[in-house]
């Protein structure tokens, strides 16, 4: 990718996963006009402000909340971002924390690991939670959420979701899926998936009257957005017995964890890897160049944010 654009362009680049504070990529942007960037960035206002040359910043992400947006906007700088690519391969993650998460899975691997393993096979040893049959609930029911109820069908799932709008006859039909209430999905569902931008809006969106609303036993994933889930609400559930465990990639003030998530076997841990794999990262990359390179030719890119 960096290649390819430096046949066009002079680049600089931080290949390494600097993690470049405002301040400093307000520094290296300058007499720049694009920007391509991670979440790890964050743009804020000032950046905006000291780059009044700034046409671009492309994301190479589907999420964008690490752009201050009204200050693109109020600047001229088009904002873009990589959706549709990432779909498959996030529900993929997704369904492997559900499912680690269910059938103890990092737990028992530590366990044969660390020689604990003596007697064969142990009636009582490591019993999780069917995920066939069951009934899983998706909080957010754009592209990605359907990816992970697509795969449900597998399993002979019931599957309820809760979104702002309903989706159309048709795509519930072809997903065997049920919009009802928030209240109604936390209550019925053995796995609660959230799967929403962040924004104000959605902060903790999930907390302890949400949590406390979940059926006793349940198993909440989030491989949306930190901050989406009250971290420490959910460490608070998880002392007190309410649920059954839970698989997260992402996390309010990442990578730094709440300390009381490694107090849990039943918590599946990932660094924020939904969308890590060789062949969509790829993909993520050449469409924020396409993204990029559009603007940069006059044209509209096709995935622009602030419209
Ligand atoms: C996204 O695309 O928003 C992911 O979280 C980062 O890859």
């Amino acid at each position: 990718m960096i290649a390819a654009l430096q046949e066009r362009f002079d680049v600089v680049t931080n290949v390494d996963d600097t993690p470049w504070s405002p301040d400093e990529i307000a520094a290296k942007l300058a007499g720049c006009e694009a920007a391509m960037s991670t979440v790890l960035c964050k743009f804020d206002a000032s950046v905006f402000e000291r780059n009044p040359q700034l046409k671009v910043v492309s994301n190479i992400a589907v999420g964008y909340n690490n752009i201050d947006v009204a200050a693109a906007t109020k600047h001229g700088v088009r904002v873009t971002n990589t959706p549709g690519v990432l779909d498959d391969t996030t529900a993929d993650l997704t369904w492997a924390l559900l499912m680690a998460t269910a059938r103890r899975i990092a737990e028992a691997d530590a366990w044969v690991r660390g020689g604990e393993w003596k007697i064969a096979f142990g009636m009582h040893s490591f019993l999780g939670t069917d995920i066939h049959h069951a009934t899983l609930g998706i909080i957010g029911m754009g592209r990605i959420g359907q990816a992970i109820a697509r795969r449900a069908s597998g399993f002979d799932m019931t599957v309820l979701y809760h979104n702002r709008s309903p989706l159309p006859a048709e795509d519930e039909k072809r997903l065997n899926a049920t919009r009802v209430e928030r209240d109604e999905l936390l209550a019925r569902s053995d796995f609660v998936v959230v799967m929403v931008p962040y924004s104000p809006a959605t902060h903790h969106l999930i907390g302890a009257a949400d949590i406390a609303k979940m059926k006793p036993g349940a198993i909440l994933v989030n491989t949306a957005r930190g901050g989406v889930v009250d971290d420490a609400a959910l460490v608070q559930a998880l002392r007190e017995g309410r649920i059954a465990g839970a698989g997260l990639d992402v996390f309010e003030g990442e990578p730094k964890l709440h300390a009381g998530y490694l107090d849990f076997k039943n918590v599946v841990l990932t660094p924020h890897i939904g969308s890590a794999t060789r062949s969509n990262r790829i993909k993520m990359c050449e469409t924020a160049v396409a993204n990029l390179t559009a603007v940069l030719d006059g044209k509209t890119p096709a995935n622009l944010v602030n419209k």
